[in-house]
């Protein structure tokens, strides 16, 4: 093996990971060896309306707030399909996104090169090299409950971008409708109640897929004693391990390693 062979692929360096949500905006250097944020994450409440220009510049704020390198890798996240840098869809996000290039933006803003991926995609990917996913072989479902759902499919450690599980069609609904985060608290339900729908959804989505593992993510994964054990599934369900960190370190070691474990 060549030396530069050797060093592709290495867990060592640092890369910088930038979470773009609905109510916050945060970034945070990454070590990649760990996975572990190198310093404290800076958060900016993300502007409204969140026009992709109004958060970009946002975006080029929270990288300002560090001294970093030219040339250290930056990963971004978003709660939308993105193909090749460009986002082609808005669930829970402003209408003007859409066709927008997210990378292209976010990297002039910022004066650096730039690497776009869907926000459970890059929190999914995270939980693969460094959570609850971590050397498993075979097929690795992540599933983030949140706003909406999101989902990020692993395949003996290559993510399969873009899968969009929340928005199966179950029983007439968008799945996310009924089973997401969002709709507990809209609809006021119960975590046993709650649990119903997510048994529903997962039932589906393991019949579907027949994963190995279903790691299942988003701020309410820290309550997961609450409805995990209510799940009868035949997949092994646990709860994710990175928690709020997921998609900053995911998208840092995306933009590193360009998927490649
Ligand atoms: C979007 C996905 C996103 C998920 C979680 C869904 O509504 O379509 O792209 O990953 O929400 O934010």
């Amino acid at each position: 093996m060549s030396k530069d062979a050797k060093h592709k692929h290495t867990d060592v360096g640092t890369a910088f990971g930038i979470d773009i949500g609905g109510s916050g905006i945060k970034g945070a250097p990454v070590d990649l060896g760990s996975g572990e944020f190198v310093r404290d994450r800076v958060r900016i409440p993300t502007p409204q309306p969140a026009t992709p220009e109004a958060v970009a510049r946002t975006v080029a704020e929270v990288v300002d707030s560090f001294d970093l390198d030219k040339d250290v890798p930056i990963g971004v996240t978003f709660p939308a399909v993105i193909l090749h840098g460009v986002a082609q869809s808005a669930a829970n996000v402003d209408d003007a996104w859409i066709g927008t290039d997210v990378a292209a933006t976010v990297g002039a803003a910022t004066g650096r090169r730039v690497l776009a991926v869907n926000d459970a995609d890059a929190a999914g990917y995270a939980e693969v090299v460094y959570g609850a996913a971590r050397d498993v072989p075979g097929v690795v479902l992540v599933v983030t409950l949140g706003t909406g759902i999101g989902s990020a499919l692993v395949v003996d450690g290559v993510l399969v971008p873009n899968t969009e599980l929340g928005h199966l069609e179950i029983d007439g609904h968008d799945a996310e409708s009924r089973a997401s985060d969002a709709a507990r608290d809209r609809e006021d339900l119960s975590f046993a109640q709650w649990a119903q729908r997510l048994q529903r959804y997962f039932s589906v989505v393991e019949n579907l897929f027949w994963p190995d593992l279903i790691v299942v993510g988003g701020g309410v994964s820290k309550k997961h004693e609450q409805f995990l054990p209510l799940l009868d599934l035949r997949t092994r369900i646990v709860p994710a391990q990175l928690r709020n960190a997921a998609g900053i370190v995911g998208a840092a070691r995306l933009a590193a390693t360009g998927g490649r474990v």
